[in-house]
């Protein structure tokens, strides 16, 4: 679904992500993990075809299905983002806007991408049952909703959408622990229903650990790992990821 080849995103001189090589099909999730200021959200920021706006270039291949990307006018990546790609963030209600209920917004968003007007109403509902929230939710406005409510809504939004690719910024880092497994849990269930290629990316390995079929490790802009999700958190070959891993509690494994 996605092949990244030799992605590389900088600022004037100063390269803050390099991605060699990548590849995710279709239901697979990947996991981006790595310290502050590694690249992870430029990578993700890339992907979705969005470093042009915060004023950096972009050189290399991305694909999705085939199709290549990185030469597509601000007009075709319109409609890609949105309808096969779309893109969650930490705060999900930073991103939702404050003066609309969530009925208004769910309402606004599938008509932006394109969903048929017949369709909306059964979409809206039956995406509701999958992030298992209320209906009752859609009169409320952001404010009105918590952090994890705001979020599965978010996660809604794209089963709604049909999206073939999720990026997923630190969706849960906000999140305490109890409502962080209930996201994920809703991850995965987006993943198993709709075939969802997920690109998650989090500072916590142990997080990442519950999620990924395959995990990348990033430092300093570039990849220091990566390969299947067991082999990097039980066999880490490199000392940074093994440092990453001692960081947190991982299940099963013993500081
Ligand atoms: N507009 C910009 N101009 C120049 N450098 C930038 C710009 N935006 C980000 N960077 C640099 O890119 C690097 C990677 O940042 P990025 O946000 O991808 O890190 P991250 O891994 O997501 O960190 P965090 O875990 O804190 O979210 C950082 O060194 C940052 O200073
Ligand atoms: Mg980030």
């Amino acid at each position: 679904m996605i092949r990244v080849r030799d992605l590389q995103v900088s600022y004037g001189d100063s390269v803050v992500a390099h991605i060699p090589e990548l590849d995710l099909a279709a239901g697979q999730v990947l996991g981006i993990a790595g310290e502050s200021g590694s690249g992870k959200s430029q990578t993700a920021l890339a992907l979705m075809g969005l470093t042009r706006y915060a004023g950096g270039s972009v050189t290399g291949s991305v694909q999705l299905g085939g199709v290549e990307l990185s030469t597509l006018t601000n007009k075709q990546w319109r409609a890609v983002r949105g309808r096969r790609m779309a893109m969650i963030l930490q705060s999900p209600r930073a991103s939702l806007n404050p003066t609309i209920t969530l009925g208004a917004l769910f309402g606004r968003t599938l008509k932006l991408h394109g969903v048929p007007r017949a369709e909306r109403q059964a979409r809206m509902e039956q995406a509701l049952v999958e992030v298992v929230l209320d209906p009752q939710i859609l009169s409320r406005y952001p404010h009105e909703v918590s952090g994890g409510q705001a979020q599965r809504f978010a996660i809604a939004l794209v089963a709604a959408l049909r999206v073939d690719v999720l990026i997923a910024d630190e969706p849960t880092s906000a999140l305490d622990v109890t409502v962080q497994s209930e996201v994920i849990d809703v991850l995965r269930g987006l993943r198993e229903r709709h075939g969802t290629a997920i690109v998650f990316i989090s500072h916590d390995l142990a997080v990442i650990g519950e999620l990924a079929d395959q995990v990348m490790v990033m430092r300093r802009g570039e990849v220091v790992e990566q390969g299947p999700t067991s082999q990097i958190l039980h066999e880490p070959a490199q000392q940074y990821t093994r440092e990453l891993l001692l960081a947190v509690p991982v299940i099963g494994r013993t500081r």
